[in-house]
Order: structure tokens, then C-alpha cells, then sequence
């Protein structure tokens, strides 16, 4: 029977010019940090608006929050907010800049050092600085949820961290902000949301109908929508749907009392710490060959969104299970994305090293059952070629 609780205080603001609602959802007397990326953000003119709705408030800005934020950079906004007395982060931008803000609103009022909370991959965490986010790419879901990534550039650890504490208060969601994205970035987008919706259903069946059907819907929705706002930027209405499904496809809902795998992250990330590949892209690489290495213990959940998400009703189950697993790979492709080691010059002799990081970050029990061991996770890497 399903057992769980679930919570999500984030407060969501959806639609076209809605900064303006900083001004009510900020407090008046806060003492405020803007925290951003490299340029986008004020190039396109949205740190200039969100100040104008801060108004008169006390406002200090840092920018430089690189993609795959690192420690070293956020303990120098941490270092800003304890000189400048801040007590509240408004995060502008994608992912990186929101998961770096949420490491610098928890490490900002930590006690002991800071390095804890990436140890203890954010356990420790008691408390942290109010944050409030305006989202400028669809992707992460890291506007509704609780988690952070943040990399150790020294130690070349690409680490997630996660508390209850780091909930944002609010996000703005304006798809027309959205707009300015490189088709790259959208692709991106597009690829990370499906995968989080995959981690999260593609495992054995619970008996979760709603979380089921609710993460089929969100697949379908992707397929259908994903190539359209990446064909056509101005279909408003295509980019809207995805910034909503990127949202809800991490925000708890379709997790809540289900099994989840997640090692297609775990090793991904390895790949991102050691070879730089974008995040999405290392998802697109892992997850096919993933499914395809844990078929026999994932086949009941294979067969169904055979069925039910690529309407592949006929035939023996090897085949539907096989041309799920292809399709999901042409989707990929589909948007630009590749999915083999190789198309980001890696191969077998790099396998090794990808392994021994795994093992050195403790990730050597992953997945559904905990069963997917360096051995497996090798037998992956082999698979993604
Ligand atoms: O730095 P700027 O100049 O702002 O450019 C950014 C960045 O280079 C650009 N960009 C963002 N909004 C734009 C824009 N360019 C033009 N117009 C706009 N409106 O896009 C580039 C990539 O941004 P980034 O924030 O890095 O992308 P994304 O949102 O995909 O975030 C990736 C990070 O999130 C983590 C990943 O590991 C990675 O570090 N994740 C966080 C999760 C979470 N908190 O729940 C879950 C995910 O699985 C993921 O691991
Ligand atoms: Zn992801």
C-alpha cells in the first residue's frame, strides 16, 4: 500500500510579466542579494526589471555563478552576504544559479564549515536564508524542489545536496523569458526534464496509478511539445507547457511513495566532473543503455511504457521493450542530443577513471534495489559507447 508525506511550500507565479510581484512577495525591509550567472541575465534586461520591483529596498548583486556552480565561487557570495548583512537571495537564472543559491542561503548561517554540508550531502543543514527564484530556463526543476548540485572544482566532485530548509519561498515562472535560450540549452532542457520523469517511474510497479499516469502524461507531453518549441521559439504556448513540465516533473509529486533510481544522475555527473559534458547530455548517453543493461529486473515498468507511452501494443515484449528503448534514443537524437560516449570523444579507456570516481563518492549501491554496483555501472558505461 502506498505510504509517504509529502511537502512543498514553494509558492509558484506563472505567466507572462509577472515581476512585479517581487514586490509583494519580497519583505519590504529585506536586505536583498541578486544572485546571477555570466551574462544572459542582464543582457536581456531582467536583472534591470527585477531591481525596478525591489524598489526602494537595500540590493546588492553577485554574478558569476558558472554552469555547474562551484563551492569556490558560492563561498565568495557567502562571504558577501555575512559582510553585507543580507537576508534574502532572489536567484536569477537557470538550474546552476538556483542550486548555487541554495547552497549559499544554507552555508551563509552554517556554523561549523561549510565543506559539511557537501559531505554530508546536506543533512546537517538547519536552517537557511529565505530564497526566492526567477526561473530563465526550463529544465532542473530546481525552482520547486529541495535539491542542490554543487561541484568541488579541487576535488573534481560533483555533489547533491538536499534539506527541507532549501525549498524556495516563491518562483516566477514567465515563459517569455525563456525566449532568449540557445536551441542547445532548450534541447537540454527537454532531455533533462524526461529523464527525471524516467528516474522516478521507470522502475517496478507500487500499484501508483496517479503517479503513473501522472508521469506518462508529463512523457507524452514532452515528446509532443519538445521538438515543436525547439522548431518554433515563438509558439508561446509550446514553450509555456514545457516550462510547467519541467517544473512538475521534479517537484515530489510523481515520487511521492514510488521507487526511484536515479543512477543515470550518479553516473552522469561523474561524467560532467571529469569531462565538462553538460548535464542533459550526459543523461541522454546513460539512460538507453541503462534501461537496456537492467532490463530483466525493470521489465514489468519496460513493457508498460512500451505500451502506454509509445503506443507499442503488438508483438512479443523483447521487441516492444527493444524499440521503447530505441525510440527513446531517436527522441534524443531527435533534438540534437547524442547519446553515445563517443560522440563526446570518450571510450573504453576512459571508462576506469569514471568508475573510481563512482566508488569515491560512496555511489556504489545505486538504483531501485541498490543493486547497480561499480560492476554495473561499468557494464552502462560499456553499453553507452
Ligand atoms: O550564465 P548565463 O550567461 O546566464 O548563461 C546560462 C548558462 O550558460 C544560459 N541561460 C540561462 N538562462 C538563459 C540563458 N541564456 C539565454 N537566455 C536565458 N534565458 O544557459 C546556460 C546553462 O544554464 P544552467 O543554469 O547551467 O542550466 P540548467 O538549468 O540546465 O542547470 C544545470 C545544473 O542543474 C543541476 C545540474 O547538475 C547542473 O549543475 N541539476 C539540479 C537539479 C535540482 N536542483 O533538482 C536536478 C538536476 O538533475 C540537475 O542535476
Ligand atoms: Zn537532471
Amino acid at each position: 500500500m502506498l505510504d509517504f508525506e509529502f511537502y512543498n511550500p514553494t509558492r509558484i507565479v506563472f505567466g507572462r510579466d509577472r515581476l512585479q510581484r517581487i514586490d509583494a512577495l519580497v519583505p519590504a525591509t529585506a536586505r536583498v542579494l541578486i544572485l546571477y550567472g555570466g551574462e544572459s541575465a542582464r543582457r536581456y534586461g531582467t536583472i534591470a526589471r527585477v531591481r525596478q520591483a525591489l524598489g526602494a529596498r537595500h540590493v546588492e548583486e553577485f554574478g558569476g555563478i558558472e554552469a555547474n556552480p562551484t563551492y569556490e565561487t558560492l563561498m565568495r557570495a557567502v562571504q558577501q552576504v555575512r559582510t553585507q548583512a543580507i537576508d534574502f537571495l532572489l536567484a536569477v537564472g537557470g538550474g546552476s544559479v538556483i542550486d548555487g543559491s541554495k547552497f549559499v542561503a544554507a552555508a551563509a548561517v552554517h556554523s561549523g564549515d561549510a565543506l559539511e554540508i557537501l559531505s554530508t550531502h546536506g543533512r546537517q543543514i538547519t536552517q537557511a536564508l529565505p530564497l526566492g527564484c526567477v526561473l530563465t530556463l526550463p529544465a532542473t526543476g530546481s525552482e520547486m524542489n529541495s535539491g542542490a548540485v554543487v561541484t568541488h572544482q579541487a576535488k573534481q566532485a560533483k555533489l547533491a545536496v538536499m534539506n527541507p530548509a532549501l525549498f524556495p519561498r516563491f518562483s516566477l515562472l514567465d515563459p517569455s523569458l525563456t525566449l532568449t535560450l540557445p536551441a542547445r540549452q532548450v534541447a537540454n532542457g527537454v532531455v533533462d526534464a524526461f529523464v527525471h520523469i524516467m528516474e522516478q517511474y521507470l522502475t517496478y510497479p507500487v500499484h501508483a496509478l496517479a503517479q503513473d499516469r501522472f508521469a506518462e502524461g508529463l512523457l507524452q507531453s514532452l515528446i509532443e511539445i519538445g521538438p515543436r518549441t525547439l522548431a518554433a521559439p515563438e509558439d508561446e504556448n509550446a514553450r509555456a507547457n514545457l516550462v510547467w513540465i519541467a517544473t512538475l516533473a521534479l517537484n515530489g509529486l510523481i515520487g511521492a511513495g514510488v521507487p526511484q533510481d536515479w543512477s543515470t544522475h550518479m553516473i552522469g555527473h561523474e561524467l560532467t566532473a571529469l569531462h565538462g559534458i553538460d548535464h542533459a547530455r550526459t543523461l541522454a548517453v546513460i539512460l538507453p543503455a541503462n534501461l537496456s543493461v537492467r532490463r530483466a529486473a525493470k521489465h514489468d515498468k519496460l513493457l508498460q511504457y512500451a505500451t502506454r507511452v509509445w503506443q507499442l501494443s503488438t508483438g512479443d515484449a523483447t521487441t516492444r521493450i527493444d524499440t521503447a528503448i530505441a525510440k527513446t534514443r531517436d527522441f534524443f537524437e531527435s533534438l540534437g542530443v547524442p547519446t553515445h560516449l563517443a560522440d563526446h570523444g570518450l571510450g573504453a579507456g576512459h571508462i576506469d577513471a569514471i568508475i573510481a570516481n563512482l566508488q569515491e563518492h560512496g555511489m556504489v549501491h545505486l538504483g531501485e534495489r541498490q543493486d547497480v554496483t561499480p560492476e554495473v555501472s561499468r557494464r552502462i558505461l560499456e553499453a553507452s559507447l
